[in-house]
């Protein structure tokens, strides 16, 4: 199978039943979208799919065929982050940073259908995504700053 990721594309020889989580960890050793809970509760392992942040432990790589997917390597541009990213880095937004690339791709999908959102819509925005460290507050305000 053949899949869309970061801009480019890729082939692909798996189980139709791959996880996409699998196939960009393990095939593509694109590593920065982490396993956590493997079960859709976590959020550490979302992707964008079409523009939206879907967790990919529970997404069949045969799926999302016809999409298209960025990774948080995806993100950064010509060697400039995305302006979420360095808001995460200048509000030191993280702990360990397991949770971070899946904050990350559900804040850079919210800020793009939502550029202004109030603290309320970025909490909604955000339920799927656990922080373990706690570090909510400080992923709150490099938020609310993009
Ligand atoms: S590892 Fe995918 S949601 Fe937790
Ligand atoms: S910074 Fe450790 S899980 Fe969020």
């Amino acid at each position: 199978m053949k899949i869309h990721v970061n801009g480019s594309e890729y082939s692909l020889n798996v189980p139709d039943n791959t996880s996409l989580l699998d196939a960009l960890r393990v095939h593509l050793k694109l590593t920065g979208s982490k396993y956590g809970c493997g079960e859709g509760m976590c959020g550490s392992c979302k992707v964008l799919i079409d523009g939206h942040a879907m967790p990919s432990c529970i997404t069949p790589v045969a799926s999302v065929q016809n999409k298209e997917i960025i990774t948080i390597e995806g993100l950064e541009k010509e060697g400039q982050l995305h302006p979420v990213q360095q808001a995460f880095l200048d509000e030191d937004a993280f702990q360990c940073a397991y949770c971070s690339s899946g904050m990350i791709i559900s804040a850079v999908a919210l800020k793009a259908r939502n550029p202004k959102p109030t603290r309320q819509e970025i909490i909604d925005a955000m339920q799927g995504n656990v922080c373990r460290c706690c570090v909510y507050p400080r992923i709150m305000k490099a938020i609310s700053k993009v």
